[in-house]
């Protein structure tokens, strides 16, 4: 049976967490003289001079409304990559475990391994950017921690199949990462509702794509209690500092303004596909449940060139695997879009 304990590096089981000053005080006082504060206050406004929530209750208690899992189940990360480098740093040991990725997928699972010195394993998609169940299933031994899945995936844009996904839940013994960060872009379901199925489910998701707030820095990760108490002994103390905290707040109570948005930027992007497959240097663009498109072109490296010179920056992944001469191209505003196609139109092939 699954055991957050027995997947725990060691030396994070014997692990007293840092202890704040307010995690010892609770309730409501008249004078906090307890963490060293300037008192005067700042020279913005007076909150700031004040340590944040260490653990984001009224964010969390939001953000349980609109996703429907208990705040008990939530950890906020500054950034997804926070959410994912905890997890190194708590389950695998340096220079003894593995992770297994499935390429082409979101690059930091692999810088993040490296920086804790985890040996990486790939999986690679198929090649309709699908897991393959068998490979995987070849390369985990008993010192595989975590399977890393992104669905939808980036840079391909596809969402993978959910029969798959559910294979890996059940027959992987250690954690399984569903990366969602283009969920709400997506036709398919969240696996967030799944968490009571599977102790070894932690899905990502991230106010910096539908949220709009990428400048912000706040990601999330929905588990079970047991990991999120994983999760919460390693962070830092302040993890999510207070303006993030407020603004994510006040953007929360706007989710009709954001499905708005979701919904104009899923338009725009079907939108897109169909202007730039009349093109052309396009040769295929892949389907996407993203807010981007991977289009194989003509020559990528040029066309990326020519985009750069009339100031249109979009991202080369001809040398990736499975992506060889392919751009991956956000979706923008109806504008960039325009200029997008219309510079691309005088392109000459
Ligand atoms: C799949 C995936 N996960 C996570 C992230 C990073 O999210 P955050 O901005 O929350 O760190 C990205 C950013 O591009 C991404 O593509």
């Amino acid at each position: 049976m699954f055991q957050v304990e027995n997947l725990l590096r060691e030396n994070i089981k014997k692990l007293t967490p840092y202890s704040s000053a307010r995690d010892e005080f609770h309730g409501e006082a008249k004078i906090f003289l307890d963490a060293n504060e300037n008192s005067l206050g700042s020279p913005l406004t007076v909150w700031y001079n004040r340590y944040p929530d260490p653990l984001q209750w009224k964010l969390k208690e939001s953000l349980s409304k609109i996703k429907a899992v208990p705040p008990e189940n939530i950890f906020l990360g500054n950034g997804s990559d926070e959410c994912i480098d905890i997890l190194y740093r708590a389950f695998c040991e340096p220079g003894k475990d593995n992770v297994i990725i499935n390429p082409p997928t979101y690059g930091m699972y692999e810088v993040s391994a490296h920086i804790n010195d985890i040996e990486i394993r790939r999986a690679r998609l198929l090649d309709d950017f699908q897991l393959d169940l068998v490979h995987l299933e070849n390369l985990v031994d008993d010192r595989t921690k975590i399977i890393w899945i992104c669905s939808p995936n980036n840079p391909s844009g596809n969402s993978l199949f959910r029969e798959d996904i559910e294979t890996v839940l059940n027959n992987f013994p250690g954690l399984v990462v569903v990366d969602e960060a283009y969920i709400n872009f997506s036709r398919h379901k969240s696996f967030v509702q799944e968490l009571k199925d599977y102790p070894n489910l932690v899905v990502l998701q991230t106010m910096s794509k539908a949220w709009g707030l990428a400048g912000l820095r706040l990601g999330m990760a929905f588990a079970s209690e047991a990991i999120i108490d994983v999760y919460n002994k390693v962070k830092p103390p302040y993890n999510i500092n207070q303006s993030t905290q407020q603004l994510a707040l006040k953007a929360m109570e706007e989710v009709g303004q954001v499905n708005d948005m979701i919904r104009l930027i899923v338009a725009m992007r079907e939108d897109l596909a169909k202007r730039l497959a009349s093109l052309p240097l396009v040769k295929k663009i892949f389907p996407s449940d993203a807010n981007f498109l991977l289009v194989k072109v003509v020559d990528a490296k040029a066309i990326y060139q020519y985009l750069i010179e009339k100031q249109i920056v979009v991202r080369d992944r001809s040398k990736v695997e499975l992506c060889e001469g392919c751009l991956r191209i956000t979706v923008g505003t109806e504008n960039e879009n325009n200029e997008l196609i219309t510079t691309l139109q005088s392109f000459s092939v």
